[in-house]
Protein backbone atom coordinates (compact mmCIF):
# COMPACT_ATOMS: atom_id res chain seq x y z
CA UNK A 1 0.00 0.00 0.00
CA UNK A 2 1.37 3.41 -0.58
CA UNK A 3 1.91 5.80 2.00
CA UNK A 4 0.74 8.88 0.14
CA UNK A 5 -2.47 10.14 -1.43
CA UNK A 6 -0.91 11.09 -4.86
CA UNK A 7 1.47 8.35 -5.51
CA UNK A 8 0.87 9.44 -9.28
CA UNK A 9 2.14 12.71 -9.36
CA UNK A 10 4.74 11.69 -6.57
CA UNK A 11 6.48 8.53 -8.38
CA UNK A 12 9.65 9.00 -10.11
CA UNK A 13 9.90 8.91 -14.03
CA UNK A 14 12.27 9.98 -16.89
CA UNK A 15 11.43 12.72 -19.78
CA UNK A 16 13.68 11.49 -22.37
CA UNK A 17 16.86 10.63 -20.78
CA UNK A 18 16.27 13.53 -17.84
CA UNK A 19 15.45 11.34 -14.85
CA UNK A 20 12.53 13.27 -12.92
CA UNK A 21 11.64 12.75 -8.69
CA UNK A 22 7.86 13.18 -9.29
CA UNK A 23 5.58 14.29 -12.43
CA UNK A 24 5.13 17.83 -10.67
CA UNK A 25 6.79 20.41 -13.22
CA UNK A 26 6.82 24.14 -13.01
CA UNK A 27 5.26 25.82 -15.84
CA UNK A 28 7.09 28.02 -18.09
CA UNK A 29 6.16 31.69 -16.48
CA UNK A 30 7.23 35.01 -17.45
CA UNK A 31 8.35 37.70 -14.91
CA UNK A 32 10.07 39.85 -16.54
CA UNK A 33 12.93 40.36 -14.05
CA UNK A 34 16.01 40.39 -16.41
CA UNK A 35 18.16 43.78 -16.90
CA UNK A 36 17.33 45.78 -19.66
CA UNK A 37 20.01 43.59 -21.78
CA UNK A 38 17.66 40.67 -21.24
CA UNK A 39 20.53 39.23 -18.63
CA UNK A 40 19.36 36.67 -15.80
CA UNK A 41 19.77 38.27 -12.59
CA UNK A 42 20.49 37.48 -8.95
CA UNK A 43 16.78 37.66 -8.08
CA UNK A 44 15.62 35.15 -11.16
CA UNK A 45 18.64 32.78 -9.40
CA UNK A 46 17.24 32.97 -6.21
CA UNK A 47 13.09 32.04 -8.12
CA UNK A 48 14.34 29.41 -9.97
CA UNK A 49 16.52 27.65 -7.04
CA UNK A 50 13.29 28.24 -4.86
CA UNK A 51 11.83 25.59 -6.93
CA UNK A 52 14.10 23.67 -6.80
CA UNK A 53 14.23 23.20 -3.35
CA UNK A 54 10.36 23.00 -3.15
CA UNK A 55 10.69 19.07 -4.71
CA UNK A 56 9.69 19.92 -7.96
CA UNK A 57 10.52 17.29 -10.34
CA UNK A 58 11.51 19.47 -13.13
CA UNK A 59 11.53 23.38 -13.78
CA UNK A 60 10.64 25.31 -17.14
CA UNK A 61 12.18 28.57 -17.41
CA UNK A 62 9.96 31.37 -18.41
CA UNK A 63 9.81 32.18 -22.48
CA UNK A 64 13.19 33.51 -23.48
CA UNK A 65 13.93 35.38 -26.60
CA UNK A 66 16.16 33.91 -29.07
CA UNK A 67 17.57 36.04 -31.45
CA UNK A 68 19.00 39.91 -31.51
CA UNK A 69 16.02 40.70 -34.00
CA UNK A 70 12.35 41.08 -33.32
CA UNK A 71 12.05 38.38 -31.06
CA UNK A 72 11.84 39.79 -27.49
CA UNK A 73 8.37 40.39 -26.59
CA UNK A 74 8.40 42.30 -23.07
CA UNK A 75 10.51 44.25 -21.41
CA UNK A 76 13.24 42.52 -18.94
CA UNK A 77 12.55 39.20 -20.29
CA UNK A 78 15.54 37.27 -20.43
CA UNK A 79 17.46 36.49 -23.76
CA UNK A 80 19.31 33.32 -25.03
CA UNK A 81 20.09 35.26 -28.18
CA UNK A 82 24.15 36.58 -26.55
CA UNK A 83 27.07 34.95 -24.85
CA UNK A 84 26.44 36.83 -22.01
CA UNK A 85 22.67 35.48 -21.66
CA UNK A 86 24.17 32.17 -21.58
CA UNK A 87 26.53 32.99 -18.75
CA UNK A 88 23.94 34.67 -16.93
CA UNK A 89 21.81 31.25 -17.49
CA UNK A 90 24.42 29.11 -16.70
CA UNK A 91 24.53 30.40 -13.18
CA UNK A 92 20.71 29.78 -12.42
CA UNK A 93 21.04 26.38 -14.37
CA UNK A 94 23.94 25.45 -11.69
CA UNK A 95 21.64 26.61 -8.67
CA UNK A 96 19.13 24.85 -10.08
CA UNK A 97 21.24 21.30 -10.18
CA UNK A 98 22.77 22.15 -6.76
CA UNK A 99 19.11 21.20 -5.45
CA UNK A 100 19.12 17.89 -7.81
CA UNK A 101 16.86 19.13 -10.04
CA UNK A 102 16.40 20.02 -13.89
CA UNK A 103 15.63 22.62 -15.90
CA UNK A 104 14.49 23.42 -19.57
CA UNK A 105 14.73 26.49 -21.44
CA UNK A 106 11.70 27.39 -23.05
CA UNK A 107 12.55 29.70 -26.28
CA UNK A 108 10.23 31.86 -27.45
CA UNK A 109 10.18 34.16 -30.99
CA UNK A 110 6.87 37.18 -29.70
CA UNK A 111 5.91 37.41 -33.51
CA UNK A 112 3.32 40.23 -33.82
CA UNK A 113 2.64 40.17 -30.04
CA UNK A 114 5.37 42.22 -29.08
CA UNK A 115 4.37 44.17 -25.44
CA UNK A 116 7.16 46.66 -25.41
CA UNK A 117 6.37 50.09 -27.04
CA UNK A 118 10.04 50.69 -27.89
CA UNK A 119 9.75 47.52 -30.23
CA UNK A 120 6.23 47.61 -31.55
CA UNK A 121 7.16 48.90 -35.18
CA UNK A 122 9.54 46.19 -35.75
CA UNK A 123 7.41 42.99 -35.31
CA UNK A 124 7.05 40.38 -37.91
CA UNK A 125 4.26 38.21 -37.78
CA UNK A 126 2.97 35.30 -40.61
CA UNK A 127 0.50 38.38 -41.99
CA UNK A 128 0.36 42.65 -41.90
CA UNK A 129 -3.25 41.86 -39.45
CA UNK A 130 -4.50 43.47 -37.13
CA UNK A 131 -3.35 41.40 -33.53
CA UNK A 132 -6.94 41.01 -30.99
CA UNK A 133 -6.78 41.94 -27.64
CA UNK A 134 -4.54 43.96 -25.88
CA UNK A 135 -0.99 44.47 -24.39
CA UNK A 136 -1.03 42.84 -21.27
CA UNK A 137 -0.61 45.57 -18.42
CA UNK A 138 1.13 42.70 -16.41
CA UNK A 139 4.03 42.83 -18.61
CA UNK A 140 4.63 46.32 -18.61
CA UNK A 141 2.40 46.52 -21.97
CA UNK A 142 -0.15 49.50 -22.69
CA UNK A 143 -2.72 50.21 -25.21
CA UNK A 144 -3.30 47.80 -28.70
CA UNK A 145 -1.15 45.62 -30.47
CA UNK A 146 0.71 46.89 -33.52
CA UNK A 147 -0.36 45.77 -37.01
CA UNK A 148 3.06 43.86 -37.80
CA UNK A 149 4.73 43.71 -41.14
CA UNK A 150 4.56 40.09 -42.92
CA UNK A 151 7.61 38.06 -42.31
CA UNK A 152 9.57 37.32 -45.95
CA UNK A 153 11.29 33.90 -46.27
CA UNK A 154 14.51 35.11 -45.80
CA UNK A 155 13.29 35.93 -42.42
CA UNK A 156 11.30 33.18 -41.75
CA UNK A 157 14.83 31.23 -42.45
CA UNK A 158 16.91 33.74 -40.24
CA UNK A 159 14.31 33.37 -37.42
CA UNK A 160 14.27 29.49 -37.22
CA UNK A 161 18.17 29.86 -37.34
CA UNK A 162 17.57 32.08 -34.52
CA UNK A 163 15.67 29.12 -32.62
CA UNK A 164 18.21 26.47 -33.70
CA UNK A 165 21.09 29.25 -32.39
CA UNK A 166 19.34 29.60 -29.50
CA UNK A 167 18.90 26.25 -28.47
CA UNK A 168 22.65 25.16 -29.02
CA UNK A 169 23.52 28.38 -26.76
CA UNK A 170 20.89 26.88 -23.87
CA UNK A 171 22.44 23.28 -24.23
CA UNK A 172 26.21 24.98 -23.48
CA UNK A 173 24.35 26.92 -21.00
CA UNK A 174 23.87 23.53 -18.82
CA UNK A 175 19.69 23.37 -19.73
CA UNK A 176 18.83 19.58 -19.23
CA UNK A 177 16.26 20.21 -22.40
CA UNK A 178 14.62 22.45 -24.62
CA UNK A 179 11.03 23.39 -24.87
CA UNK A 180 10.06 25.25 -28.19
CA UNK A 181 6.97 27.88 -27.09
CA UNK A 182 4.45 26.61 -30.21
CA UNK A 183 1.50 27.87 -28.13
CA UNK A 184 -0.61 31.08 -26.80
CA UNK A 185 -0.15 33.43 -29.72
CA UNK A 186 3.20 33.98 -30.05
CA UNK A 187 4.80 33.50 -33.66
CA UNK A 188 4.53 29.88 -33.94
CA UNK A 189 0.93 30.42 -32.84
CA UNK A 190 0.57 32.78 -35.20
CA UNK A 191 1.26 30.59 -37.68
CA UNK A 192 -0.97 28.00 -37.11
CA UNK A 193 -4.13 30.72 -36.39
CA UNK A 194 -6.23 31.31 -39.31
CA UNK A 195 -7.16 34.61 -38.15
CA UNK A 196 -3.15 35.94 -38.03
CA UNK A 197 -2.05 34.15 -40.75
CA UNK A 198 -3.71 35.01 -44.12
CA UNK A 199 -0.93 34.39 -46.49
CA UNK A 200 -1.06 32.17 -49.58
CA UNK A 201 2.35 30.83 -49.91
CA UNK A 202 3.40 27.04 -48.63
CA UNK A 203 3.11 29.13 -44.80
CA UNK A 204 -0.23 29.91 -45.19
CA UNK A 205 -3.77 28.32 -46.11
CA UNK A 206 -4.72 24.93 -45.53
CA UNK A 207 -3.33 23.44 -41.89
CA UNK A 208 -0.83 21.37 -43.52
CA UNK A 209 0.67 24.25 -44.73
CA UNK A 210 -0.01 26.71 -41.58
CA UNK A 211 1.38 24.17 -39.57
CA UNK A 212 4.71 23.99 -41.46
CA UNK A 213 6.42 26.98 -39.70
CA UNK A 214 5.93 24.92 -36.59
CA UNK A 215 7.61 21.76 -37.59
CA UNK A 216 10.62 23.46 -39.44
CA UNK A 217 11.79 24.86 -36.05
CA UNK A 218 11.09 21.44 -34.27
CA UNK A 219 12.99 19.87 -37.30
CA UNK A 220 15.90 22.63 -36.99
CA UNK A 221 16.47 22.72 -33.51
CA UNK A 222 16.06 18.48 -32.88
CA UNK A 223 19.17 18.74 -35.84
CA UNK A 224 21.16 21.77 -33.85
CA UNK A 225 20.78 20.01 -30.55
CA UNK A 226 21.53 16.61 -31.92
CA UNK A 227 20.39 14.74 -29.35
CA UNK A 228 22.24 15.80 -26.48
CA UNK A 229 18.56 17.36 -24.90
CA UNK A 230 15.52 16.29 -25.43
CA UNK A 231 13.50 18.53 -27.54
CA UNK A 232 9.62 19.33 -26.67
CA UNK A 233 6.47 21.80 -27.62
CA UNK A 234 3.73 23.24 -26.28
CA UNK A 235 0.75 23.86 -28.20
CA UNK A 236 -2.70 25.56 -27.50
CA UNK A 237 -5.88 26.98 -28.57
CA UNK A 238 -5.96 29.83 -26.39
CA UNK A 239 -4.14 32.70 -26.37
CA UNK A 240 -2.93 35.88 -24.53
CA UNK A 241 -4.63 37.51 -27.39
CA UNK A 242 -7.85 35.50 -27.38
CA UNK A 243 -8.89 33.32 -24.38
CA UNK A 244 -11.67 31.26 -26.11
CA UNK A 245 -9.98 30.05 -29.18
CA UNK A 246 -10.58 27.43 -30.82
CA UNK A 247 -9.21 25.09 -33.53
CA UNK A 248 -11.76 25.48 -36.63
CA UNK A 249 -11.38 21.73 -37.86
CA UNK A 250 -11.49 20.96 -33.75
CA UNK A 251 -10.92 16.89 -33.45
CA UNK A 252 -9.66 16.30 -36.87
CA UNK A 253 -7.55 19.79 -36.83
CA UNK A 254 -5.96 18.44 -33.41
CA UNK A 255 -5.24 14.38 -35.78
CA UNK A 256 -3.56 16.93 -38.05
CA UNK A 257 -1.06 18.71 -35.91
CA UNK A 258 -0.43 16.13 -33.25
CA UNK A 259 0.32 13.64 -36.02
CA UNK A 260 2.62 16.43 -38.04
CA UNK A 261 4.50 16.91 -34.71
CA UNK A 262 4.83 13.13 -34.09
CA UNK A 263 6.47 12.45 -37.52
CA UNK A 264 8.84 15.50 -36.65
CA UNK A 265 9.71 14.07 -33.73
CA UNK A 266 9.86 15.57 -30.36
CA UNK A 267 10.64 14.63 -26.54
CA UNK A 268 7.13 15.32 -25.36
CA UNK A 269 4.49 17.25 -26.63
CA UNK A 270 3.22 20.14 -23.24
CA UNK A 271 -0.39 21.18 -23.64
CA UNK A 272 -1.41 24.49 -22.47
CA UNK A 273 -4.74 26.37 -21.79
CA UNK A 274 -5.56 29.60 -20.14
CA UNK A 275 -8.67 28.48 -18.41
CA UNK A 276 -7.73 25.06 -16.54
CA UNK A 277 -8.27 21.63 -18.46
CA UNK A 278 -11.79 21.87 -19.92
CA UNK A 279 -14.01 19.89 -22.44
CA UNK A 280 -12.84 20.64 -25.65
CA UNK A 281 -15.38 20.42 -28.50
CA UNK A 282 -17.77 19.00 -26.44
CA UNK A 283 -16.03 16.15 -26.47
CA UNK A 284 -16.09 14.98 -22.90
CA UNK A 285 -12.21 15.07 -22.85
CA UNK A 286 -9.15 18.16 -22.52
CA UNK A 287 -6.33 18.95 -25.07
CA UNK A 288 -3.74 17.26 -23.09
CA UNK A 289 -6.30 13.77 -23.41
CA UNK A 290 -6.25 14.01 -27.06
CA UNK A 291 -3.06 14.83 -27.29
CA UNK A 292 -1.59 12.02 -25.75
CA UNK A 293 -4.18 9.20 -28.14
CA UNK A 294 -2.98 10.96 -31.00
CA UNK A 295 0.39 11.18 -30.89
CA UNK A 296 0.94 7.99 -28.17
CA UNK A 297 4.10 9.57 -26.68
CA UNK A 298 4.96 11.78 -23.16
CA UNK A 299 2.37 14.47 -22.42
CA UNK A 300 2.08 17.14 -20.24
CA UNK A 301 -1.18 18.98 -19.16
CA UNK A 302 -0.70 22.12 -17.76
CA UNK A 303 -4.04 24.64 -16.55
CA UNK A 304 -6.10 24.70 -13.19
CA UNK A 305 -3.79 21.89 -11.74
CA UNK A 306 -2.98 23.62 -8.39
CA UNK A 307 -5.67 21.34 -6.28
CA UNK A 308 -3.35 18.08 -6.24
CA UNK A 309 -6.63 15.89 -6.25
CA UNK A 310 -7.31 16.57 -9.54
CA UNK A 311 -4.06 16.91 -10.85
CA UNK A 312 -3.69 13.03 -9.39
CA UNK A 313 -7.15 12.22 -11.02
CA UNK A 314 -5.43 13.42 -14.48
CA UNK A 315 -2.45 11.26 -13.66
CA UNK A 316 -4.07 8.44 -12.65
CA UNK A 317 -7.01 8.30 -15.36
CA UNK A 318 -3.73 8.10 -17.92
CA UNK A 319 -5.44 11.42 -19.74
CA UNK A 320 -1.31 12.92 -19.13
CA UNK A 321 2.38 11.43 -17.98
CA UNK A 322 2.72 14.79 -16.36
CA UNK A 323 1.44 18.09 -15.04
CA UNK A 324 2.73 21.17 -14.99
CA UNK A 325 1.67 24.32 -12.70
CA UNK A 326 1.90 27.91 -13.22
CA UNK A 327 0.27 30.61 -10.99
CA UNK A 328 -0.16 27.61 -8.22
CA UNK A 329 3.40 27.29 -8.39
CA UNK A 330 4.19 30.99 -7.70
CA UNK A 331 1.81 30.61 -4.82
CA UNK A 332 3.86 28.21 -3.59
CA UNK A 333 7.39 26.78 -4.36
CA UNK A 334 6.84 23.58 -2.16
CA UNK A 335 3.93 22.67 -3.62
CA UNK A 336 5.59 18.95 -4.33
CA UNK A 337 7.17 19.14 -1.07
CA UNK A 338 3.67 20.32 0.94
CA UNK A 339 1.74 17.51 -1.27
CA UNK A 340 4.29 15.22 -0.39
CA UNK A 341 3.56 15.69 3.49
CA UNK A 342 -0.42 16.29 2.67
CA UNK A 343 -0.46 19.82 3.56
CA UNK A 344 -2.47 22.30 1.62
CA UNK A 345 -0.26 24.41 -0.94
CA UNK A 346 -0.76 28.29 -0.60
CA UNK A 347 -3.28 29.69 -2.91
CA UNK A 348 -2.62 31.86 -5.76
CA UNK A 349 -3.66 35.64 -5.14
CA UNK A 350 -3.71 37.96 -8.45
CA UNK A 351 -1.67 40.85 -6.09
CA UNK A 352 0.99 38.67 -6.56
CA UNK A 353 1.41 39.52 -10.03
CA UNK A 354 0.30 43.23 -9.72
CA UNK A 355 0.90 45.61 -10.85
CA UNK A 356 3.76 44.00 -12.62
CA UNK A 357 4.62 40.12 -13.08
CA UNK A 358 8.19 40.51 -11.74
CA UNK A 359 9.86 38.85 -9.17
CA UNK A 360 9.93 41.76 -6.81
CA UNK A 361 5.75 42.12 -6.77
CA UNK A 362 5.59 38.79 -5.68
CA UNK A 363 7.90 39.30 -2.77
CA UNK A 364 6.28 42.30 -2.07
CA UNK A 365 3.16 40.47 -1.71
CA UNK A 366 4.60 37.37 0.12
CA UNK A 367 6.06 39.74 2.61
CA UNK A 368 2.65 42.00 3.19
CA UNK A 369 1.03 38.92 3.61
CA UNK A 370 3.02 37.10 6.03
CA UNK A 371 4.21 34.29 3.58
C1 LIG B 1 2.65 35.28 -14.83
C2 LIG B 1 2.49 34.24 -15.92
C3 LIG B 1 3.42 34.17 -16.92
C4 LIG B 1 3.33 33.20 -17.93
N1 LIG B 1 4.32 33.11 -18.88
C5 LIG B 1 4.32 32.08 -19.76
C6 LIG B 1 5.44 31.85 -20.61
O1 LIG B 1 6.47 32.54 -20.55
N2 LIG B 1 5.38 30.80 -21.47
C7 LIG B 1 4.28 29.98 -21.54
O2 LIG B 1 4.26 29.03 -22.34
N3 LIG B 1 3.21 30.17 -20.74
C8 LIG B 1 3.23 31.18 -19.83
N4 LIG B 1 2.19 31.32 -18.94
C9 LIG B 1 1.09 30.32 -18.96
C10 LIG B 1 1.38 29.22 -17.92
O3 LIG B 1 2.52 28.47 -18.28
C11 LIG B 1 0.18 28.28 -17.79
O4 LIG B 1 -0.07 27.67 -19.03
C12 LIG B 1 -1.09 28.99 -17.32
O5 LIG B 1 -0.81 29.88 -16.25
C13 LIG B 1 -2.15 27.98 -16.89
O6 LIG B 1 -1.67 27.18 -15.82
P1 LIG B 1 -2.12 27.45 -14.28
O7 LIG B 1 -3.63 27.38 -14.26
O8 LIG B 1 -1.47 26.36 -13.50
O9 LIG B 1 -1.63 28.82 -13.90
C14 LIG B 1 2.25 32.29 -17.94
C15 LIG B 1 1.29 32.38 -16.92
C16 LIG B 1 1.41 33.32 -15.92
C17 LIG B 1 0.39 33.35 -14.83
Amino acid sequence: MSDTNYPNILSPSNLGVVPLRNRAMVAPMTRVSASSQGVPTDIMLEHYRSFAKGGWGLIFTEGTYTDEGPSQGYRNQPGIATEEHRDGWSKIVDAVHGENTPIFQQLIHAGGLIQHNNYVSSAIAPSAVDQLGKMLPHYFGDGMFAVPREITKDEIKETIKGFADAAVRSVEAGFDGIEIHGANGYLLDQFLTTFSNIRNDEYGGSMENRLRFHCEVLSAVLEAVGGNAPVGIRISQTKVNNFDYQWPGQEHDAKTIFSALKAVGPAYIHISTHKGLEDVWKSGRHLADWAKEIWGGPTIACGGLHDPVHAENILKEGKADFIAIGKGALADPEWPNKVSADLTPTAFDPGMIKPYANLQNTLDWRKNNNH
